[in-house]
């Protein structure tokens, strides 16, 4: 692999025929503080990281009102990731110091949402928001009129979802463009494979978060460990390749809070896997 990782290497989805990232994305919830509450220790550093993630050609950033809450959005913004990156916010999740996620996704509270993100991020409207969950206080369809409104008044380009089912998917469409879905996936965990089918089927983005597991990779760390030495590469990194060479649609945003883990991660991006070596990945969860 060459000595500066590069994000390009992943090669690139189309949003809605115009917007084109890289498919080597970036998560920014670990920029925050223990528990994804409040300050990291070193917002320095915090902002280094996004720095060094544009250096590497990452233009796909995600993040969400809830992370910190605020921080993330304002560390995003005082690096300059939205001049130079497609920022992907989130509204419908409350937040206190027990480090609970609260699902509220009401219209009212999304519409002040997103005069809030706008303002922390910098922009006069917002590449991609997505609803961070369905709310069960909510009417489903409720939400999604309301993230389809502010589309319509120009607030935001894009409509996104998250932590939804194929059915959910099939409604939201029938009231917005849907140009993307974050769901929990990765090479230990298929929960959501039917949504992933789903998206592909539709042209939809497909955003696997905690791509990585959050460090635990499960059954799938022995063929991983093994595919690893085979490339001279890391166990992520076959990890994330894994989830590149799954589907076109994917758009892993791999979450670090060190300028080597990123290296790492986007490192990841010009690795291929065989077709055996998918498969046998495939097979190992
Ligand atoms: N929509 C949702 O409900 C939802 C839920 C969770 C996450 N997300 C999004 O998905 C993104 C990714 O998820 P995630 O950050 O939770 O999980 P992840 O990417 O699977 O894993 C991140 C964890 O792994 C560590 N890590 C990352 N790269 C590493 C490396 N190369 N070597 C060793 N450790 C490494 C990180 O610690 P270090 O900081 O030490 O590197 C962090 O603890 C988030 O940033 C967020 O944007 C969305």
């Amino acid at each position: 692999m060459s000595k500066t990782p590069d994000a390009g290497a992943a090669g690139t989805f189309d949003l809605d025929g115009e917007t084109t990232v890289n498919r080597m994305g970036f998560g920014a919830m670990r920029l925050c503080g223990e528990g994804i509450i409040g300050r990291p220790d070193d917002e320095d550093e915090a902002r280094e990281v996004v720095g060094h993630a544009l250096d590497l050609g990452v233009d796909f950033v995600d993040t969400a009102d809830s992370y910190g809450p605020g921080v993330s959005e304002r560390l995003l913004r005082e690096a300059g990731a939205p001049e130079d990156a497609v920022v992907a916010t989130k509204a419908g999740l409350l937040r206190d110091d027990s480090g609970e996620w609260k699902p509220h996704a009401d219209p009212d509270y999304v519409r002040n949402q997103v005069l809030v993100s706008k303002d922390r991020l910098g922009v006069d409207t917002i590449d991609l928001y997505q609803l961070h969950r369905p709310d069960p206080d909510t009417p489903f369809a409720d939400s999604v009129a309301a993230f389809a409104e502010l589309k319509d008044e120009g607030h935001v380009s894009h409509v996104g979802l998250s932590n939804v089912s194929v059915e959910q998917l099939d409604e939201a469409r029938e009231q917005v463009d849907v140009a993307t879905v974050q769901n929990d996936y990765n090479v230990a965990n298929r929960e959501h494979e039917d949504v992933l089918e789903a998206c592909e089927d539709a042209g939809v983005g497909f955003i696997p978060y905690f791509p990585l597991a959050a460090g635990d990779l499960g059954d799938a760390a022995a063929p991983l460990a093994e595919i690893a030495d085979e490339h001279d590469a890391t166990e992520r990194q076959v990890a994330l390749a894994w989830l590149l060479g799954r589907s076109d649609v994917t758009l892993p945003i791999p979450g670090t809070s060190s300028v080597d883990h990123l290296k790492e991660n986007v490192g990841a991006a010009e690795l291929e896997l065989s077709d055996d070596e998918l498969a046998r990945l495939t097979d190992a969860a």
